[in-house]
């Protein structure tokens, strides 16, 4: 093999600009890694040499194109079904049946799972596989798995549900008979029902796009984050795992591989110890109690897993990580929602609840508003925000539909109904919304968006096409760094180049 040369002054500098742009780390002893890259990315976008083109990124950036070519020539692809079995077994055999068996008591039936860096797929579907076994009625549950990645082919790949012999590496007997059909060319088909269980979407864990309702990042019961943060600087780690807590209901869980440890979420998470695996908890005990030094504690006691008791802790809005405004005395967990909606009711309503919103208090919005004979639309709709972002979508829709009675022209009540409908995968009924939306405001950028991603999700490829060009038509007029309407605070800039990214991975499939 040749080996290329290439300044350190350079790779250095290209190496920093990566790590900005898409969170993954070539130290030092993985330059080699980064060179070949390069140099294959180069040869793509028609550069003789690896230092020609990093000389062209270092002074122009990285356009979406070329970042979905480096996601290609610098991820790494490797995973298969049920992978790191200790983990798993940890979710099926306890903290899932814990978790179904308490919502099922409250009435509140529905499980919210994401694995972030999904690559091809096969740890997604076996989340859904495992729900599918788990939960007997699942047609009578909301379950929500959400599989995302930076990596536009593996997502494709993902997307197709067809696997080869190499996928199964680590599977049990069971799976193939139990939920694949073998094809004459060696391919296995993964059943439909299992298939249509799974979201997959465009997500650059670097970008502050999540947790937002938008993409459905918010109230998640479970975050799997497996061997992708080892590819990261801790700095970035710590960042991104910050961002998994405010994505996370009270209670739930991350996980992420054995080899990750806990470098990105030592103080915000308590570490649990299962048979083989540790998971991380987001609990109000964790801030007292740093994960890294509280496992003993844990591994003493057989765990008890409590029910989940959806009380927010985090913030599950927008697009910028909004951090509460504290004063210094509040070093400690944000104000348990009871005992602080009395004092935060003192003040007018709407503001009140506004105010323990923008603290992601929703517990708290919701007490302020069940205690109002007649709430405005204002406050109907933050109702139907905060259930959402508590997870109660059944509860989310029906604060919208209320809002509606009062008023139905509100576009953007129209909006987040389709929203909280796309989570609860009632596909019909959210394009209707979304068309009540168009109707009102045939310019809405985020409706366009959301219509594109929800035709995208029920195979209509030529007709979400449509509403991207549309969507980047209408950006197109706005000035890059300003806020697109009712977005969560994304900018304009940063969607350009969400629906780019969706415009050209289509276009290869
Ligand atoms: C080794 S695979 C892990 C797949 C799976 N989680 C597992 O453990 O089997 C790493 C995945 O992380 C994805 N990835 C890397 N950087 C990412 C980023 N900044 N945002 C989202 N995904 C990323 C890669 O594209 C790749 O699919």
């Amino acid at each position: 093999m040749n080996t290329i040369v290439m300044e350190r002054d350079t790779l250095e500098a290209v190496s920093g600009l990566i790590e900005r742009r898409m969170g993954l780390h070539f130290p030092a002893e993985r330059h080699d890694t980064l060179v070949r890259g390069l140099e294959r990315g180069g040869a793509e976008m028609g550069f003789a040499s690896p230092d020609a083109y990093a000389v062209r990124l270092l002074a122009t950036g990285i356009t979406p194109a070329e970042q979905d070519m480096l996601a290609q020539v610098l991820t790494v692809g490797e995973t298969y079904f049920f992978r790191e079995p200790a983990v798993l077994k940890a979710l099926e055999e306890q903290i899932l049946p814990s978790l179904i068996d308490a919502r099922g008591k409250t009435g509140e039936r529905r499980i919210r799972m994401w694995s972030a860096g999904c690559c091809t797929g096969e740890e997604a579907y076996t989340l859904a596989i495992m729900l599918a076994r788990l939960i007997p009625a699942l047609s009578e549950w909301d379950i929500t798995v959400l599989a995302t990645d930076i990596n536009p082919d593996f997502l494709a790949k993902a997307r197709a549900g067809r696997y080869r012999e190499w996928s199964f590496r680590g599977a049990p007997a069971w799976l193939k008979p139990g939920f694949f059909t073998k094809h004459a060319n060696g391919d296995y088909e993964l059943s439909k029902h299992v298939q249509r269980m799974v979201s997959f979407s465009y997500l650059n864990l670097v970008d502050d796009a999540y947790p937002s309702l938008v993409n459905n990042t918010a109230a998640m019961d479970v975050i799997l984050c497996r061997n992708v943060m080892m590819y990261f600087a801790p700095d970035r780690a710590r960042l991104v795992a910050g961002r998994f807590h405010r994505s996370l209901l009270e209670g739930g869980w991350l996980a992420m591989s054995p080899s990750e440890g806990c470098s990105g979420s030592a103080d915000l998470f308590a570490r649990v110890s299962f048979d083989n695996a540790t998971l991380y908890r987001k609990s109000a005990t964790a801030l007292a109690q740093p994960a890294c030094s509280g496992d003993a504690a844990f591994r003493a006691a057989p765990v008890r897993l409590a029910p989940v008791i959806p009380v927010p802790l985090a913030n599950l809005e927008g697009e910028r990580p909004r951090e509460p405004q504290r004063t210094r005395s509040q070093t400690a967990p944000r104000p348990v929602p009871c005992a602080s909606a009395p004092l935060i009711a003192a003040k007018a309503p709407l503001a009140a609840a506004t105010d323990a919103y923008s603290q992601s208090n929703y517990q708290a919005v919701l007490s302020i508003i069940a205690a109002l004979a007649e709430p405005t639309v204002a406050i109907l709709v933050l109702a139907a925000r905060a259930a959402a972002n508590l997870g109660r979508l059944d509860e989310a829709l029906a604060w919208c539909k209320k809002a509606l009675e009062r008023d139905k022209l509100q576009a953007s009540v129209h909006h987040l109904l389709a929203t909280v409908l796309m989570a609860k995968r009632d596909e019909p009924a959210a394009l209707e919304a979304l068309k009540r939306v168009l109707y009102l405001e045939p310019h809405s950028i985020l409706a366009h968006f959301t219509t594109a991603n929800l035709l995208l999700q029920t195979g209509e490829t030529t007709r979400a096409l449509g509403h991207f060009r549309k969507t980047l038509f209408l950006l197109n007029k706005m000035v890059d760094s300003a806020v697109v309407p009712d977005s969560d605070g994304m900018t304009a800039e940063r969607l350009k180049v969400i629906v780019r990214h969706l415009q050209e991975s289509l276009a290869r499939t």
